[in-house]
């Protein structure tokens, strides 16, 4: 086979081209509810370093009395009672645990050694790490004085890695308390206790417990965002999903209960995925990460229809004014009604918006092209400069509304997405742009993300560089799973409390990283094979030195001999700054683990004979980059 590359023809690829799409998908199910909170956690317990679960004792709901799981009690019947009433100071979140201690360490009922109260033992356990410092804060009501100890404990409180006491003589008004606490032991699977020895009620309600370090300050996981930060996405897709719309509209993502101070957000039960969240990880916590990260947010808000039911188009309106009421929140100056919210909340400057969603995967549906317009219009008059993305996909005919991108997604077999690296070759190039928001292989060739996946994954990524003047964005789908509540398989990035790994779609996902803004060149495959794609781009690193990556994915069982001849182009003789890295495994299905992280991640070399002419060996079932110094 040969691979000839003209690199004196080439076309700049859209900065925009490879980003990444956040769901907040932690999963539930009513009856699991019920008993213990068994849930696959992206946001909280996942990138959102709060470390308790069910902060405000109201997963429930707001009725009591809530479910308070996973908090448990430490005591029994003759030493504390629990249990949850209205009675807190945050208006919308008014649920609040009482605890009636009825031991006293001076009394004939004597409190057991420890004391009694409530643990949480967070998302499967809390990872916390001898010498790390950990912010407790929490707010405390009771008729008299109180003497609490705050620590972080092993998982069954037997050894105490951190703690302080509140000693507190005045509390009879709900008291907000923060403790710093200094591990001196290292375990992930911990828990936070609050216990006393004291006899008396005492009122608890919005607990938080997070690592001081966190990404630039901002309350994310850093090893979990650090990955992130590794493919250089361009874009960041946000909070969903399925997430957005709800399985009805009375429980789907609204922004506005998002924002603000963490204790005052009423949280809500995401129906689609079956979960309570407290939503600490808001909208403007995502603005804030696509900031971190150097993305564009494109932010995804419901468009007046959820699963099961929809608004119609006269009464959308409502729905309208708050997709404007959030622009303002990211894009308004601090004066501004929402701007100065966003203001409040430490963020005087605007955030970078420019790309909205209205709704997720709607097309179709009865009220989508009329609640579509009425967004349309209003947003296009408001913020002329904003980019608005449709559900309705665009690539086999036109749209029937006006868009400036569609949306596309695919979830299938590797054979059907390696095969679709053609699938936008013949899409017609006028009109809006297309933005692939979800792909990915799914069902058994992906098993919990195989290297069979994530070939054909690259596969399509080829045909998407290659059709870059059409496709201006796409993103894997889902990005991460807590390994304790798989319910979406696969997913790019694998966590639990302390560990975390990328499936081998996540390394296909680095070995993109360079694409968006390069520049594609000519390149033409000659071979009968249809197991073979290649292509050819430039890009400049951080010191200017400009590098010529071929990448070339073999979806077959046989090695290849690849004749590459590059024209127009001068290449180094600095031997030491070309590399190949090869991404293969000896079995097709293999998988990464937290006992083999890095079974199946690309192995770099250098390229000793980089030439204008070089014979190239492909492995069998690999995807192989070339990053040559010219
Ligand atoms: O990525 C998981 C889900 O797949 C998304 O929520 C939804 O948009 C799609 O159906």
């Amino acid at each position: 086979a040969n691979l000839i590359i003209n690199a004196s023809i080439s076309r700049p690829i859209p900065e925009t081209l490879f980003g990444i799409f956040f769901e907040v998908i932690f999963l539930l199910s009513i009856q699991e509810f019920d008993s213990h909170l068994e849930i696959n956690h992206a946001g909280a317990g996942g990138i959102w370093a709060e470390l308790v679960s069910n902060r405000g004792f109201e997963a429930g709901g707001q009725n009591t009395p809530s479910n308070i799981a996973p908090w448990s009690i430490i005591g029994d019947q003759s030493s504390l009672t629990v249990s949850t009433d209205r009675s807190s100071c945050f208006e919308r979140n008014k649920v609040a645990l009482q605890m009636d201690v009825l031991c006293d360490s001076k009394d004939s009922n004597i409190c057991p050694a420890g004391g009694v109260g409530i643990y949480n033992p967070g998302f499967w356990g809390m990872n916390i790490e001898q010498g790390k410092v950990y912010k407790v804060v929490l707010h405390v009501r009771s008729p008299g004085p109180v003497n609490v100890s705050v620590s972080l404990t092993s998982s069954d409180g037997s050894k105490i890695l951190a703690t302080a006491n509140i000693v507190d003589s005045d509390v009879s008004n709900w008291t907000k308390v923060e403790v710093l606490l200094e591990a001196t032991g290292t375990d992930p699977n911990s828990r936070l206790q609050l216990t006393t020895s004291r006899k008396g009620v005492i009122w608890f309600d919005q607990v938080s417990a997070m690592p001081l370090d966190t990404y630039k300050g901002h309350g994310f996981r850093n090893e979990l965002i650090e990955m992130l930060d590794d493919i250089k996405p361009q874009f960041i897709r946000f909070p969903g999903g399925c997430f957005v719309e709800g399985e009805w509209l009375r429980n789907a993502f609204r922004w506005k209960e998002s924002i603000g101070p963490w204790e005052e957000r009423p949280g809500h039960f995401g129906d689609v995925w079956m979960y309570w969240t407290d939503d600490g990880l808001g909208y403007f916590e995502f603005l804030q990460l696509a900031e971190d990260l150097g993305s564009r947010p494109i932010w995804v808000f419901n468009n007046g229809i959820s699963h099961q039911d929809q608004v119609d188009t006269t009464a959308v309106l409502p729905f309208v004014q708050e997709a404007l009421d959030g622009l303002e929140f990211a894009r308004g100056d601090s004066n501004s009604k929402w701007g100065s919210v966003r203001a409040a909340m430490g963020h005087p400057e605007p955030f970078d918006l420019k790309y909205v969603a209205v709704g997720n995967e709607d097309c179709g549906k009865k009220n989508y092209r009329g609640n579509y317009l009425k967004f349309y219009n209003a947003i296009r008059s408001a913020y002329p400069d904003i980019k608005i993305i449709s559900n309705c996909d665009g690539s086999s005919r036109s749209l029937d509304h006006p868009a400036d991108y569609y949306d596309f997604h695919v979830y299938t077999s590797a054979s059907n997405l390696f095969s679709m690296t053609h699938q936008f070759d013949r899409t017609s190039r006028t009109g809006p742009k297309a933005f692939v928001s979800e792909y990915a292989v799914t069902g058994k060739d992906a098993g919990t993300g195989s290297l069979l996946a994530a070939l054909a994954e690259a596969g399509f990524l080829i045909g998407l560089e290659k059709n870059s003047d059409i496709v201006e964005m796409a993103s894997y789908a889902p990005l991460f799973v807590n390994a304790n509540d798989r319910r979406w398989n696969p997913d790019a990035i694998v966590f639990n409390s302390s560990k975390h790994y990328g499936t081998p779609s996540y390394w296909v996902q680095k070995l993109f990283r360079e694409s968006s803004g390069a520049n594609l060149l000519d390149s033409k495959l000659q071979t009968n094979s249809s197991t073979l794609v290649a292509s050819a781009i430039t890009w400049q690193n951080s010191d200017g030195k400009t590098y010529l990556k071929i990448k070339i994915v073999n979806f077959g069982n046989s090695k290849v001999n690849l004749k590459v001849s590059i024209d127009g182009l001068g290449l180094s003789s600095q031997l030491s700054e070309s590399t190949k890295t090869v991404l293969t495994s000896s079995n097709l299905m293999d998988e990464n683990s937290f006992s083999n992280p890095k079974k199946v991640v690309p192995a770099q070399t250098l390229v000793e004979n980089a030439d204008k002419d070089m014979d190239v060996v492909l492995s069998p079932y690999s995807i192989t980059s070339f990053d040559l110094l010219t």
